[in-house]
C-alpha cells in the first residue's frame, strides 16, 4: 500500500517509476529464449541493433514436446528469480498492427487459485493492452510505436503496478507467494488470437529496491 502511494505521488509529481530503485546488471546469460521446440531460433527471433524481435504463429508447437501450452517465443529473465522484496522490469516494447491475443509481458509464478502467473499483459486489436483478457483495457493506441513499459512487483506488499510511458496504468493485488521471474515476447492466449504475433523489445532492465 505504501509503495503504491509513493508511486502514485511520484507519477503525479512527474517522477520516474525507477526512482528509489537500483539497477541490477544484466548479462547475456540472463536472457534465455523460449520458442517452438521444432523450429530453429532464427526462424522466430532476431537480435539486430539492440532490438530483440520475437514472433510466433498460432499453429506453432509449444516450447517443449512435453508441454501442452500455447505457442510462444519469449525471453525469460533467468538467474534473477525472486520470492521477496520489490522488483521492477523496464523495457521499450513495439507491437505491430495485427498482433492480437498475445501476452507480451508477464510475471511468471504465483499461487492463488492454481494460477502460474502473477501478471499477464496482452495486446488485443486495435492495439489495446489488457490485464489478462479483462476489460476495460489498461491502455490503448499501442500498435506500431515504441512504448516504455515498467512493471513493479512488491512481493512483500502483495501488489503489482504497471506504467506505460511513465504513467501508472494499473495497480492490482498480486496472486500470492511463489518463485517469480519476468518475461517478454509473444505467448498466445487460448482464444481470440491472430495467426501471426510479434513484439520487439529493447533496453531491457531489471531493478530492485534495497
Ligand atoms: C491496422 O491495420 C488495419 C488494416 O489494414 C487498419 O484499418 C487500421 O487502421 C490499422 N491500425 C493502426 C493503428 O494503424
Amino acid at each position: 500500500m505504501l509503495l503504491l502511494l509513493v508511486i502514485t505521488i511520484h507519477a503525479a509529481a512527474g517522477g520516474d517509476p525507477t526512482d528509489g530503485f537500483t539497477e541490477v546488471p544484466l548479462n547475456p546469460s540472463n536472457i534465455v529464449l523460449q520458442k517452438p521446440f521444432d523450429v530453429p531460433l532464427d526462424q522466430r527471433y532476431s537480435f539486430i541493433d539492440g532490438v530483440h524481435r520475437m514472433w510466433v504463429y498460432s499453429d506453432d508447437k509449444p516450447y517443449s514436446p512435453d508441454s501442452d501450452t500455447q505457442p510462444r517465443t519469449e525471453i525469460r529473465i533467468a538467474g534473477l528469480d525472486y520470492s521477496s522484496g520489490v522488483w521492477q522490469f523496464e523495457a521499450y516494447g513495439f507491437v505491430p498492427n495485427g498482433t492480437s491475443g498475445a501476452t507480451v509481458a508477464q510475471i511468471f509464478g504465483g499461487s492463488h487459485g492454481g494460477t502460474t502467473t502473477t501478471l499477464i499483459l496482452r495486446i488485443y486489436e486495435p492495439g489495446e493492452m489488457r490485464y489478462y483478457s479483462y476489460l476495460p483495457a489498461v491502455a490503448g493506441g499501442l500498435y506500431d510505436r515504441w512504448f516504455r513499459l515498467n512493471i513493479v512487483h512488491d512481493v512483500d506488499g502483495g501488489m503489482v503496478a504497471v506504467f506505460l510511458d511513465g504513467e501508472l496504468k494499473l495497480h492490482h493485488h498480486d496472486r500470492g507467494s511463489g518463485q517469480f521471474y519476468f518475461k517478454c515476447g509473444v505467448y498466445a492466449a487460448a482464444t481470440d488470437i491472430s495467426y501471426y504475433m510479434e513484439s520487439r523489445w529493447r533496453d531491457i532492465k531489471i531493478y530492485k529496491k534495497y
